[in-house]
């Protein structure tokens, strides 16, 4: 039984069940009925009169979120690293904090990072389609030829916790690191790293693969277009990670299409779930449904973050992990 007067949260779809015993052991839960993201009406009913939200990166969280909301939101909790999805600003000009979940999903997004250089390299999408759809094959010396890692560059965009965490599983595929960002890394990592900054255009020219990691917003918005996928080799290849928006999708399908580069692998859309239907019809397009942070574990530490920067606001205390 809560308690008159407890903190009214709001859960916009399904979380982890720890996080959300931490989130009723402090306040007055009401978690969304729906296995799918509300639609725009349905969220702004349930979040009226709520002193915490806490959202998935499909819910969007601006002026008129926050006026559906009412003066009483103190905190939004956001249950991913990507914030994209919030306009900052606005939260902040009403006093409201604005929280993430860093940290957590680094390794798990590192993994699939990696995953989708090796299968775009090694052609693994291509290879398992073929086999399920009775393709007709026999070992020979040039069934299949994808390219190797070894002594290959990657070029990291976007040089944080999830792009290094990318080099150092490069690295230990024979991998050399050359990065591009907003700003040069500390010389700690560059030098674990061996890595050497580069300015984007200059990157996209010499890597091998490129491995983009870079948060989603104006400055970054169709960063790769048609003109930096020009620039890259014909034999290079192109991993998205981080937020669809940040390549133009269908300039990246013509690219594939027209042999500019030799293969992509995506686990993220510009108009997700949707895909560009060009993509879908490439053999040297791998495609995964946005699962870089799909484990258990990760899961579960996302939510539980999510759920402490709740119950530290309520309680009148920092969060661990605001949105600056
Ligand atoms: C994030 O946390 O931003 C990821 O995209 C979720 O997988």
């Amino acid at each position: 039984m809560t308690p008159p007067g407890a903190a009214r949260i709001v859960v916009s779809r399904r979380i982890p069940e720890p996080a959300l015993e931490l989130l009723h052991a402090a306040g007055d839960v009401w978690l969304s009925p729906h296995d799918r993201p509300m639609t725009t009406a349905e969220l702004h009913a349930a979040i009226a009169g709520a002193d915490a939200v806490v959202t998935l990166l499909h819910d969007r969280v601006d002026d008129a979120f926050l006026d559906a909301a009412g003066p009483g939101l103190r905190v939004v909790a956001n249950v991913a690293v990507g914030y994209d999805n919030i306009d900052v600003p606005a939260c902040a000009r009403r006093g409201v904090i604005a929280t993430n979940t860093p940290g957590v999903l680094v390794d798990a997004t590192a993994d699939i990072a990696m995953a989708l250089i090796l299968m775009s390299t090694r052609r693994l999408g291509e290879a398992e389609r073929m086999v399920r759809q009775g393709g007709t094959w026999s070992w020979s010396m040039f069934f299949m030829l994808g390219s190797g890692l070894q002594g290959k560059t990657l070029g990291i965009v976007g040089l944080g916790q999830i792009g290094g965490a990318t080099a150092r599983r490069a690295r230990a595929f024979g991998m050399r690191i050359a990065y591009a960002g907003r700003r040069r890394a500390d010389a700690g990592v560059e030098a674990e790293l061996d890595a050497t900054m580069l300015d984007l255009d200059e990157l996209l020219a010499t890597a091998d693969v490129v491995s983009i990691h870079t948060p989603l917003s104006a400055e970054t918005r169709h960063l790769i277009d048609a003109r930096r996928l020009g620039l890259m080799k014909p034999t290079a290849h192109l991993v998205n990670t981080s937020r669809g928006p940040v390549v133009d999708e269908a300039a990246l399908a013509a690219a594939l299409r027209d042999g500019t580069i030799a293969g992509a692998g995506l686990d993220v859309f510009e108009h997700e779930p949707a895909i560009e239907p060009a993509l879908l019809e490439l053999e040297n397009a791998v495609l995964l449904p946005h699962l870089g942070s799909a484990t258990i574990e990760t899961r579960t530490a996302m939510g539980v973050l999510a759920a402490e920067n709740v119950t530290a606001v309520l309680a009148g205390q920092p969060p661990p992990t605001p949105i600056r």
